[in-house]
């Protein structure tokens, strides 16, 4: 059954969310949107106090989270991150959101074997272990929600970014392949593809990030929280009847 949208404020209540790529940008405001919303949420990163700031920030929103320091690189680790998350989500994982990324940018002749295994291994590896492990739980307890996080440039050739979105495209056919494949038992899997978001792996750009935001019809640089709505939208049940899309929240870019 429908739940009535004007009554949704703490439609999470009793679900565990977790966010790969939390303690910063888009996840960290993924978790603050999510925690409101009621969900006890997972917050995983590396930096300890980055860490403790987003706990912070939640529960003083009267939220409920807790924190694990992970380096994420592999099938192992997303194994033990899933140990954790099962255990800290009072035996239950009902919402995964797979934001943690790495952008190596560069001409392809400069990137080493080195790069494009870090890139493949956190881009692409790890959220199809997370789902390997969480998605058949999810599917036997018939509520599941399952959020992956793109680019923009998955969509189109951008110099520069071949390896890069290369690993997010393919997590864009894994996003329908797993629709396909856990949809009918009751575990929804969307993306989005953001566009420039102001986040620290962002800024690092420097005027570079204007630039690239200038081309889109918002003709600016999205905020993390406008990412957070959209990603919250997908995996609550406001999105019951989407499954398998990859939502561009990039201010148009990608349209026109
Ligand atoms: N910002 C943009 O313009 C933009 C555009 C398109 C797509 N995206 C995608 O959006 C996602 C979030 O990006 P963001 O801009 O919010 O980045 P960000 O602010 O730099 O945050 C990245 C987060 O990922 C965590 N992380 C990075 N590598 C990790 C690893 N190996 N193991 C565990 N955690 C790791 C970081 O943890 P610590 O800081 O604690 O180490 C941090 O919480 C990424 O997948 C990115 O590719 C971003």
């Amino acid at each position: 059954m429908r739940k009535d949208p004007s009554n949704n404020m703490t439609d999470l209540a009793g679900k565990t969310a977790l966010i790969t790529g939390s303690t910063s940008g888009i996840g960290k405001a993924t978790a603050i949107a999510l925690a409101a919303r009621g969900a006890h949420v997972l917050v995983v990163g590396r930096n300890q106090q980055r860490a403790e700031h987003v706990l912070a920030e939640i529960e003083d929103g009267e939220g409920s989270a807790t924190f694990r320091l992970t380096a994420l690189a592999d099938a192992a680790s997303a194994q033990d991150l899933v140990d954790w998350a099962t255990e800290a989500g009072h035996g239950h994982v009902d919402i995964l959101v797979n934001n943690a990324g790495v952008a190596l940018l560069g001409p392809t002749d400069t990137a080493t074997e080195a790069d494009f295994d870090e890139t493949f291994g956190l881009n692409v590896k790890v959220p199809f272990f997370l789902v390997a492990s969480l998605a058949p739980a999810m599917a036997e307890r018939g509520w599941g929600s399952i959020v992956n996080v793109s680019t923009m440039v998955a969509s189109f050739g951008q110099a520069g970014m071949a390896m890069y979105g290369a690993s997010r495209a393919a997590l864009e056919l894994l996003t329908k392949a797993w629709a396909a494949e856990y949809g009918p038992r009751g575990v929804r899997v969307n993306a989005v593809a953001p566009g420039p978001t102001r986040t620290p792996m962002y800024e690092r750009f420097g005027e570079m990030a204007n630039q690239i935001a200038a081309l889109a019809p918002a003709g600016r640089q999205g905020e993390p929280e406008e990412l957070a709505a959209a990603i919250v939208f997908l995996a609550s049940d406001d999105a019951a009847f989407i499954h398998g899309v990859t939502l561009p929240v990039d201010g148009g870019r990608v349209a026109t």
